[in-house]
């Protein structure tokens, strides 16, 4: 079966890739390069020796998006992730990340609404609970009002997909992401922030290779058990492989409702500190860091409740906080090598 994957160049797509042809899935990537390149292509011929079809396109230009559903009229599937994510720039430059994070999603949905029926995974992120009230964060925690355009994105994004399947026959499942981190175990693919990265991990890999003079944690004066902010930092191959599941229970059609939501992280919240202090265990090095202030818009503490995702979707993360940050510094060192 044939799967459209954008955004497939990406960090969590081309892991998501692998899986989808692991599992037997032909793929066909539509990105744009604006924030990966073609070589990841290669890395994912080497790990699974197969070489997806790649068609460079911004589905931001609708006619373009329309021709290429007309060539390919054997897809049953979408994986969306092509969109805008860095939450700063959100903020910088909110029309870039309505216009490449909407318009994006309602051309593609235009297409899929014209076929007899078809599945679709959204890309979407806990951002959208903002600072949630209790934890560990459930499916049932309200969606509160957007800390940035990019997390507003998220929620509209996820209010198009409902609205369109309710009148349709696309099925659909919202995918709300906690921190992705790590690298495939190959060291074949992983996360390329372009410029200074603005999330932890690659931050800490970053400076641990000499690259980053050293890390700024930004506060430590949170109410939480060392001062510095909880997250849920998920391996990114657990959550590609949540991907597969999640279509898989679409085309299989055992889908309770036209759209279900799951949280996808490992349950367990983890603080700057203990994610500093597991990787100079893994890396047998000393990370230099300094705490500075707080970043606008932190939440203080994010971690999923994973019994949906566990018991409807049958999926579990596998791996620990240790063997994501040992993959992702595995993959810095051969980036850097
Ligand atoms: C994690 C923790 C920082 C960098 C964001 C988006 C989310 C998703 C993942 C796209 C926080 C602290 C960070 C640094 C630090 N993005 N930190 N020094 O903000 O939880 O989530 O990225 O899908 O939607 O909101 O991730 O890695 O930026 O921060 O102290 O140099 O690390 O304060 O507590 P975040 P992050």
């Amino acid at each position: 079966m044939k799967i459209l994957v954008t955004g497939g160049l990406g960090f969590i797509g081309s892991h998501t890739v692998v899986e989808l042809q692991n599992e037997g899935f032909e793929v066909v990537i539509i990105d744009n390069l604006s924030n990966s390149s073609e070589e990841v292509l290669n890395g994912i011929f080497n790990i699974t020796r197969k070489k997806p079809v790649f068609e460079k396109l911004d589905l931001r230009e609708k006619i373009a998006v329309r021709e290429f559903f007309a060539k390919h009229t054997d897809i049953v599937g979408v994986i969306h992730f092509a969109a805008s994510k860095a939450v700063g720039e959100s903020v910088e430059n909110p029309l870039l990340y309505y216009e490449n994070n909407l318009n994006t999603l309602i051309y593609l949905l235009q297409e899929l609404q014209q076929k007899p029926e078809a599945s679709f995974i959204f890309s979407s992120s806990c951002t959208v609970y903002g600072q949630a009230e209790l934890m560990p964060i459930t499916e049932n925690a309200p969606v509160q009002q957007a800390m940035s355009p990019y997390g507003n994105t998220k929620q509209i994004g996820e209010e198009i997909i409902i609205d369109v399947a309710k009148v349709s026959n696309i099925n659909a499942i919202l995918l709300r992401y906690f921190n992705p981190i790590g690298a495939h175990p190959t060291a074949e693919l992983g996360e390329l922030p372009i410029g200074v990265p603005q999330n932890l991990v690659p931050f800490i890999t970053q400076t641990a290779i000499g690259l980053r003079k050293e890390l700024s944690v930004f506060g430590s004066d949170y109410p939480t058990s060392d001062g510095t902010c909880i997250r849920d930092y998920i391996h990114v191959v657990d959550l590609a492989k949540a991907h597969v599941v999640a279509l898989q229970r679409l085309l299989d059609k055992k889908n309770q409702e036209k759209v279900e939501t799951f949280n996808l992280g490992t349950g367990t919240g983890s603080s700057v500190l203990e994610v500093i202090n597991a990787f100079e265990k893994v890396s047998g090095q000393k990370l230099n860091y300094k705490i500075v202030a707080r970043r606008e818009g932190d939440v203080v503490e994010a971690f999923a409740n994973t019994t949906k995702a566990n018991e409807t979707l049958g999926w579990n993360a596998q791996s620990t906080l240790e063997e994501a940050l040992e993959s992702a510094w595995k993959w810095e060192k051969k980036i850097r090598s």
